[in-house]
């Protein structure tokens, strides 16, 4: 697959969260129907907030339940405890999982306190619960300033696995107010490769406001490029970039 991404834009983040929500409620529902536990990857940071609110509202009005649902996460700081409040374990609970009926058990997040001579294995032992629970059926993606998926950062291959990976400075820097300050970023991460990312089955890429235009257009019109690892979803075959109107202004 050569072909770009489909972009849809929304009028603001709200009404394109309704969209990419309602279709999920009918992916999940498709899939526990057929006897199987949906998985779902899941990601952090500014961007999937208003979706995961939907999702909450939905999961209240009881059209959704997480009841037979798998979810593994992008990724984590690494040297973050999961009481830490600015870690991803912390985020996702806060977010989403502590409103909604998903079993403890079906969560997956890497261990940002893995020890190094362990980290290895443990990034081995997620692939390989990814595998086990038959794969990602849908990927939830935010994108950094660096054109980042989960921190893939530029010059991340293609091919790449769950791995520890060093955060670029502008993704420390945007991460610098809700740490309290630079010298508070962690320098290092656990994620998901690219590689792992692109086999889920259907992806949905999110993106609000200008600030993120000139790393969409590039993404999605850009060379295909570990300089840009979005860029890579223009292979996909089943990847869409939900946008409101500033994040869509450049195309
Ligand atoms: P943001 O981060 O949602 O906080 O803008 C996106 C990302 O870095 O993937």
């Amino acid at each position: 697959m050569t072909e770009s991404p489909p972009a849809r834009i929304f009028a603001d983040p709200a009404e394109a969260c309704r969209t990419l929500a309602a279709e999920l409620v009918e992916l999940v529902t498709a899939i526990n129907a057929s006897d199987r536990p949906a998985v779902l990857g899941l990601a952090t940071g500014r961007t999937p907030l208003p979706f995961y609110a939907e999702l909450i509202r939905l999961h209240r009005a009881g059209e959704l339940s997480f009841a037979q649902v798998i979810t593994f996460n992008l990724d984590e700081y690494l040297g973050l405890p999961a009481g830490h409040p600015e870690s991803y374990h912390s985020f996702m609970r806060r977010e989403l999982f502590d409103h909604v009926d998903i079993p403890v058990e079906n969560v997956h997040i890497p261990d940002g306190m893995v020890a190094p001579e362990n980290l290895a294995a443990h990034c081995a032992a997620y692939e390989d619960a990814i595998r086990a629970a038959g794969g990602i059926d849908f990927q939830l993606l935010g994108i950094g300033r660096t054109g980042h998926i989960g921190f893939n950062e530029p010059g991340s291959p293609r091919d790449s696995r769950t791995r520890e990976i060093e955060l670029d400075p502008i993704t420390r820097q945007d991460a610098a107010p809700s740490f309290g300050g630079l010298d508070q970023v962690p320098t290092h991460a656990i994620s998901m490769g690219c590689g792992t990312i692109l086999e889920a089955r259907k992806i949905a890429l999110l993106a609000w406001g200008s600030g993120k235009a000139a790393i969409v257009k590039e993404a999605l019109t850009g060379p295909i490029s570990d300089r840009v690892s979005a860029s890579f979803l223009q292979e996909h075959g089943d990847a869409t970039f939900y946008l409101d109107a500033e994040a869509g202004s450049a195309l």
